[in-house]
């Protein structure tokens, strides 16, 4: 069975102050390894939160959005993986499209950032996801294809085999927008992805992956979504901000 996995990407939003709020406003108990939920926020929050995650003996996990491949150095504002892991944080996102296109993160970055990740022992939640222009053009098979090729081909087996590797297929166009894809929309390109995976990789890997969904996801579209049976959960951005839509997309994971 593959984990099932809501992600919250709080990305430059919240105080510690207001996300100690919202924390001890979430909702999520559950028996199950198999059934995960992780919040992202800014780095000012994580040791703060951390801690009160700990305090509280929660099972809600908590990752960086981000992560410098390097361990240290003359790399104003950036911050390194012996940094997080310092504090205790073991999971990172990386490629969201936000850093590839305002912060020019080209595919080499990327694959940097990944790869120091994994040889660190951090879990990646590896996000990809094709332009509107893209699909317009019919090429989004082709798009994602090239930007999971170099995880799948370069980055080691093993790191596959001890999933590692999370990934989060986020069409560009429905980031932020309030425009989702359609479950049917995700369901082919999650299919499309995990073919990919199967080809390289093997079947045994194709089916341990997680895939993640994101893109305007909310309580309203949650449950159909997750319903797919190659979509193995979301990462939710401006939902996850507020308490009570983002415990109604934890309880659609849970109860689907
Ligand atoms: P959104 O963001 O849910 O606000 O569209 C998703 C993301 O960027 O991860």
């Amino acid at each position: 069975m593959r984990t099932k996995i809501v992600a919250g990407n709080w990305k430059m939003n919240l105080t510690l102050t207001e996300s100690k709020q919202l924390v001890n406003k979430l909702k999520f108990s559950s028996n199950s390894e198999n059934i995960r939920v992780l919040i992202i926020p800014p780095y000012t929050n994580l040791d703060g939160l951390k801690r009160l995650l700990d305090a509280q003996n929660s099972n809600i996990e908590i990752g960086s959005q981000n992560l410098h491949h390097l361990n240290s150095g003359a790399y104003t504002g950036e911050i390194s993986g012996q940094m997080l892991k310092d504090i205790g944080i073991h999971i990172v996102l990386v490629g969201h499209s936000e850093r590839r296109t305002l912060f020019n993160e080209c595919q080499e970055v990327v694959f940097q950032k990944s790869s120091s990740a994994l040889n660190q022992n951090f879990e990646i939640i590896y996000c990809f996801g094709e332009q509107l222009s893209e699909r317009i053009e019919g090429i989004h098979f082709n798009v994602i294809k090239n930007q999971l090729e170099h995880l799948i081909n370069k980055i080691d087996l093993k790191y596959w085999e001890s999933k590692q590797i999370v990934l989060a297929y986020e069409p560009v166009w429905a980031i932020g927008t309030g425009q989702t894809a359609t479950s049917e929309q995700a369901q082919e390109m999650h299919h499309h992805i995990r073919h990919l995976i199967q080809q390289s990789l093997g079947v045994q890997i194709a089916n341990q992956t997680s895939i993640l969904y994101g893109g305007s996801v909310k309580p309203s579209n949650a449950k159909e979504l997750f319903q797919q049976p190659d979509v193995d959960g979301g990462l939710i951005g401006g939902a996850s901000l507020d308490a009570t839509s983002f415990n109604s997309i934890i309880k659609s994971l849970i109860t689907q």
